[in-house]
């Protein structure tokens, strides 16, 4: 009946020397929707995100790619799949205008512009359609981080992809821009981007997120409907409990 997820991780787990960054972690993601990922910082998030992109090979476990076993697939090798990524570092091209830097990731992925007019033809498109475009002649390091955000989403959709993984897409906005942030990814959902964020704005991952996956030193420790989750007792104390301890750590200070 229900199609087949379009990434699926199994028994997932990194291990950094010592450290185990993730520990058996399986989830699947549905095509058409939006998953968001959360867990406080060092929960395994980028870790986890870094792996299904090909950045790291994973210690152990599997990852699925529209049903395709791609667990040792490295990130050069994905240039065929449709997989794009904003990263929690933003890293644009700082010294070319923001229509450049998006005419650059044209050229990259699947669909990869066979011409210059092709790309330049594309990049205008997604300008516009991501609000950059009166800023199309600006450089990109001289923009302020909402615009930054928004430009390393058209980047990443300059590849045009399947399924768009946002890392903390969000951080350092204030309500307003946060909800022109998250208008935006609705957009780009309903254009037939399947979307995975993480994400610390709980408004956000309220109001955009189907499915939720919470992480904690690692592990998966509830998944559900944001209601869900955020009713699971052992999530509140997660975060409930780190309030506590930050409140009292500010009061012994
Ligand atoms: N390349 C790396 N080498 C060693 N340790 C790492 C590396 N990347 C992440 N870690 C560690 O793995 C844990 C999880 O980090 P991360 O996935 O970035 O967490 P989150 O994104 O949830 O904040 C942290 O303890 C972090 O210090
Ligand atoms: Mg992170």
């Amino acid at each position: 009946m229900s199609e087949k997820p379009v990434i699926e991780v199994v028994g997932l787990t990194k291990r950094f020397k010592g450290l185990t960054a993730v520990n058996d972690v399986s989830f699947s993601v549905r095509k058409g929707g939006i998953t968001g990922m959360i867990g406080p910082n060092g929960a395994g998030k980028s870790t986890t995100f870094n792996m299904i992109c090909g950045y790291y090979p994973p210690t152990e476990g599997k990852i699925y790619y529209n049903g395709e076993d791609i667990t040792n697939k490295r990130a050069y090798e994905y240039t065929n799949m449709k997989i794009a990524r904003t990263f929690q570092i933003m890293k644009p091209l700082k010294n070319l205008t923001v229509l450049d830097n998006v005419i650059a990731s044209a050229y990259f992925g699947h669909a990869a512009a066979k011409s210059k007019e092709e790309a330049t033809e594309r990049a205008i498109e997604i300008l516009k359609f991501t609000g950059l475009y009166e800023k199309r002649h600006v450089l990109s390091k001289e923009m302020g981080t909402p615009d930054q955000k928004r430009l390393e989403m058209a980047r990443a959709l300059a590849t045009k992809p399947e399924v768009l993984f946002l890392d903390e897409n969000m951080a350092g906005l204030n309500p307003t821009e946060t909800a022109e942030a998250i208008e935006l990814i609705r957009k780009i959902n309903q254009s037939g981007v399947t979307i995975l964020l993480i994400e610390h704005i709980m408004q956000a991952v309220v109001s955009l997120c189907e499915k939720v996956i919470v992480l904690h030193h690692g592990e998966k420790i509830a998944e559900g409907t944001p209601e869900e989750v955020m009713n699971d007792p052992y999530v509140m104390e997660v975060y409930l409990g780190k309030k506590a301890e930050d409140k009292q750590e500010k009061e012994e200070a």
